[in-house]
């Protein structure tokens, strides 16, 4: 999804215009689950809104964002709210564009270099020794059995039951969790200006992140850039744990 592409029609939640004012909120982005980010025209800040009764996780977004905070570039909170329609955090700015802003769908060959490498700072940045959050094949497993469960998708749910263990580990890191292009944003001379959407940041293996992060690119640039984007991480393709982490991804966490 391209940002802006699709929000032509977005309403403003009704807490959000309150607490707005007269401040002018543009809409950025409206994902799967019915989630809105606006930018908070004019003041650096960008706001994002979850509606009631979805498995949005803005409360585990922002105690990621706080704790990252210490040690990476990624927003800071600068508060939140919750009525009977949603819930929402207000986030500073980071200073870029997403990977998938049409300036750099256009150049690929810079979005990609940043996203491996930015990638592999995240990965070196963040301490495994004290990270409070996970982000286990078990615990992702279970997550999804629950949401087949409450879905009544019988058919998830047995390919959840028969889901393989892992592979054993190659390198624990804090890993971002949704390392889709979206969530890198970069600044207007090429390089990294972040990252965002943390909410399931935590501790797991690194191809975790890189089977899904390096499979992203072909949905945003088309085929062909994993080689690029490895490169840039510093690691050699492990065919293995590509193919289960990107089963597991699949399972719909
Ligand atoms: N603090 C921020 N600074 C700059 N851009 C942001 C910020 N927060 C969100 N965005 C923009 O909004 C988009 C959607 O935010 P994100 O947290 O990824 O929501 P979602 O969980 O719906 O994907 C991001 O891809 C980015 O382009
Ligand atoms: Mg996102």
């Amino acid at each position: 999804m391209i940002p802006g592409a699709d929000v032509a029609d977005v309403r403003v939640p009704r807490a959000l215009r309150r607490w707005a004012g007269d401040r002018e909120l543009r809409p950025v982005w409206r994902n799967e689950a019915g989630g809105l980010t606006f930018e908070v025209v004019g003041v650096g800040a960008f706001v994002k809104w979850a509606p009631a009764g979805s498995r949005l996780r803005i409360a585990e977004e922002a105690r990621r964002l706080a704790w990252a905070g210490r040690h990476l570039r990624v927003p800071a909170v600068l508060g939140s709210g919750r009525d009977e329609d949603g819930t929402w955090l207000v986030t500073s700015a980071l200073p870029g564009r997403s990977a998938v802003d049409p300036r750099w769908l256009a150049r690929p060959e810079v979005a990609v270099r940043v996203l491996g490498e930015g990638l592999r700072l995240l990965h070196e940045s963040l301490p495994v020794a004290g990270c409070p959050f996970e982000w286990s094949v078990a615990g992702r497993v279970e997550r999804a059995r629950a949401g087949a469960v409450a879905d009544g998708r019988a058919d998830l749910l047995q390919r959840v039951a028969e889901f393989p263990g892992p592979p054993p580990h190659d390198r624990l890191v804090v890993c971002h969790g949704d390392p889709c292009c979206p969530n890198t944003l970069i600044g207007d001379d090429g390089e990294l200006a972040g990252h965002v959407d943390l909410d399931c940041l935590g501790v797991a293996d690194r191809w975790a992140d890189l089977a899904v992060g390096s499979w992203s690119l072909e949905w945003n640039y088309g085929p062909g850039w994993d080689g690029a984007y490895f490169a840039a991480y510093g690691v050699e393709p492990d065919a293995e744990r590509i193919a289960y982490h990107r089963a597991l991804w699949s399972l719909g966490d």
